[in-house]
């Protein structure tokens, strides 16, 4: 299925990917629709480059104690109207709950929640993965775009590229080389994604089954 797209950006800080992906929309490189931008931290920079690219914000913070169902419900609630086909997670740092999962699956058996990641998956999930890569002497980085489900950072793999870090003294120089990558490749796998031309192929064994995205 292809045709525009509507999408709600979701992120906590300081918001690069965010601006590639509106810079990438003013330049014509990126087909589908930012419709919202929704953020959990009052202080996020992202805010600021929603405003200035007049692209409404959505701020609501987690109450202490609160489930994770109730307030992805509350901010179900708060983007609806908005309309978005898909939700893009940009440095969002909150695991997203079953529920929001289930209300985002397509038909087709698929999570219509896309995140990009700062490692090759499955290496270095979590936080702080271009770090982790650094520290553990990886002679390669990478980053991953892929479907959430509710594994954390487990969702099946969209796109992935790789970049060497031999050549790097400190975690700083790595994130700086990865998030060039990111910002280029996140709007060109949104394209992809959200024309929806794939379908999920079952691999692995019965007790470990991945999904595979194959084009269509
Ligand atoms: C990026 O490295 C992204 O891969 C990860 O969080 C970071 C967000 O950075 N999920 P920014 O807020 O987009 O600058």
């Amino acid at each position: 299925m292809s045709g525009f797209k509507r999408f709600a950006v979701m992120a906590s800080g300081r918001g690069s990917n965010f601006e590639a992906l509106m810079e990438a929309k003013e330049k014509g490189l990126l087909k589908h629709q930012p419709v919202v931008l929704f953020t959990d931290q009052k202080n996020a920079k992202v805010i600021e480059r929603a405003k200035k690219w007049s692209i409404p914000v959505i701020l609501l913070e987690k109450k202490k104690g609160e489930s994770r169902e109730s307030y992805d419900q509350k901010i179900w609630k708060s983007i609806e109207e908005y309309q978005p086909d898909f939700l893009v997670l940009a440095g969002y740092m909150r695991v997203l709950s079953s529920w929001m999962i289930g209300k985002m699956m397509s038909h087709n058996g698929y999570s219509k929640i896309i995140n990009i990641h700062p490692s090759l998956l499955p290496s270095f999930p979590g936080i702080g993965g271009y770090r982790k890569a650094f520290e553990y002497g990886a002679r390669i980085a990478g980053v991953t775009v892929h479907l959430v489900n509710e594994g954390v950072d487990q969702g099946p793999i969209c796109y992935q590229v790789s970049f060497k870090i031999n050549d790097l003294d400190t975690p700083e120089a790595v994130e700086k080389r990865g998030l060039e990558i990111e910002h280029q490749l996140y709007p060109k796998a949104l394209n992809w994604i959200m024309d929806e031309s794939f379908i999920l192929e079952e691999r692995g064994p019965e007790t470990q089954r991945r999904s595979f995205v194959r084009s269509s």
